[in-house]
């Protein structure tokens, strides 16, 4: 008989929960031709840049990658301002999530988060055995902005660590540099603020802060970005982080040595280089959110600014319902309710067309 015994912080896990495939969804709902505007990706596809230099690396896959993702890091750090050695890329930035947490974290220590918060801040925090302490985001008067002071107050001598989100996800709020540096002057030395900032190349905010401003500062600050939204690359899972170099290097002992593979290196490279590619897809989300904006308003809907190519509508019924229904239409979206918010539905800004047929799918199903 099998005699493991799984650690209880693992049989507590809420597994992260993916959504079905477009396919299945199409079959079961007998739909065809859906649009996904769920999961905050490009709606403009990947750009042909990083196709083109893939498809040449594919050539060379009977090889290992380069383990140090020599070029890579050169160019991010030489973009970002910082050294290399300031630079650890990850399988997606939910892979440096969970480098920090096993090089950080031991059960009985804490990290902050807000509530909601992105799910896997949580899952890699409690797969550590340390305990996630969240902070609810301040009310709708406050267009749901994070509350640094209710985080200050939470924490303790077990605290390691406090997750920020900037912009947040799902609320698409931004913290302003301001607020964030009064912030940081009351977290001790020993906590680690991390700043994901997965979206914040769509943020057009002039207060909105920047992590990497703060990195080689006096306080411990790690910065998260990533190559799945503004960039068009999700599939391929490369992200990195922005560290102080003693961070860095014990996250590279706790990485597998091979964390970003030889096409993903290629992809995220060409990529970084196609400033073409950054500004369409920039017009595309902020053209898209104007049309947006003006249809909702035309509607009489609420629904919150955003300074992410996401952004949260108030149904005033049942988000679950809502979305069904949309579903029905072809239209895949996201309902709050697990995330607190039953009454709301969370909508990626798609192609103007996507954004056309979203609208009017959302005026009929809740006509
Ligand atoms: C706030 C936030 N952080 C991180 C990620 C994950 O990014 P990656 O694809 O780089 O793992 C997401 C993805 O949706 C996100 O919303």
């Amino acid at each position: 008989m099998n005699k493991v015994k799984t650690p209880d912080y693992i049989l507590k896990l809420k597994p992260y929960k993916p959504g079905k495939p477009i396919e299945e969804l199409e079959r079961e709902y007998g739909i065809t031709d859906s649009i996904k505007l769920a999961s905050n990706e490009n709606p403009l596809g990947p750009p042909q840049s990083a196709v083109s230099a893939m498809t040449k690396v594919l050539m060379d896959s009977h090889r290992y990658p380069d383990g140090s993702a020599f070029h890579l890091t050169r160019k991010i750090a030489e973009i970002q301002g910082v050294e290399p050695g300031n630079i650890v890329l990850g399988n997606g930035s939910d892979d440096i999530i969970g480098l920090l947490t096993r090089a950080y974290l031991a059960p009985g220590d804490e990290a902050i988060m807000t509530l909601p918060s992105f799910l896997m801040y949580e899952i890699m925090v409690n797969s550590t055995g340390a305990a996630s302490v969240f902070v609810p985001l301040a009310d709708g008067t406050r267009a749901f902005d994070i509350d640094l002071d209710a985080m200050l107050e939470k924490i303790t001598e077990k605290t390691r660590m406090i997750f920020l989100t900037n912009p947040n996800n799902p609320t698409g709020t931004v913290i302003r540099k301001n607020t964030f540096e009064a912030f940081l002057s009351k977290v001790p030395a020993h906590v680690i603020t991390v700043l994901d900032e997965a979206y914040i190349e769509f943020a057009t905010d002039p207060e909105c802060m920047m992590g990497r401003d703060y990195v080689n500062g006096e306080k411990p600050v790690v910065v998260l970005r990533t190559f799945s939204k503004a960039y068009g690359l999700a599939g391929l899972r490369v992200g990195y982080g922005i560290m102080p170099e003693d961070i860095a290097l014990a996250l590279h002992k706790v990485r597998m040595p091979f964390n970003v593979n030889s096409v993903a290196q290629a992809g995220a490279l060409a990529a970084l280089s196609d400033e073409g590619y950054l500004k369409q897809s920039l017009e595309v989300i902020h053209g898209g959110l104007s049309y947006l904006y003006g249809e909702l308003d035309r509607m009489g809907f609420t629904y919150y600014r955003t300074q992410s190519n996401f952004f949260l509508i108030d149904v005033k019924r049942s988000a679950d319902q809502v979305f069904e229904l949309l579903l029905r239409e072809g239209v895949i979206v996201r309902s709050m309710t697990s995330y607190g918010y039953p009454e709301f539905i969370r909508v990626t800004v798609g192609l103007p067309e996507e954004n056309r047929r979203f609208i009017k799918a959302l005026a009929k199903v809740t006509a």
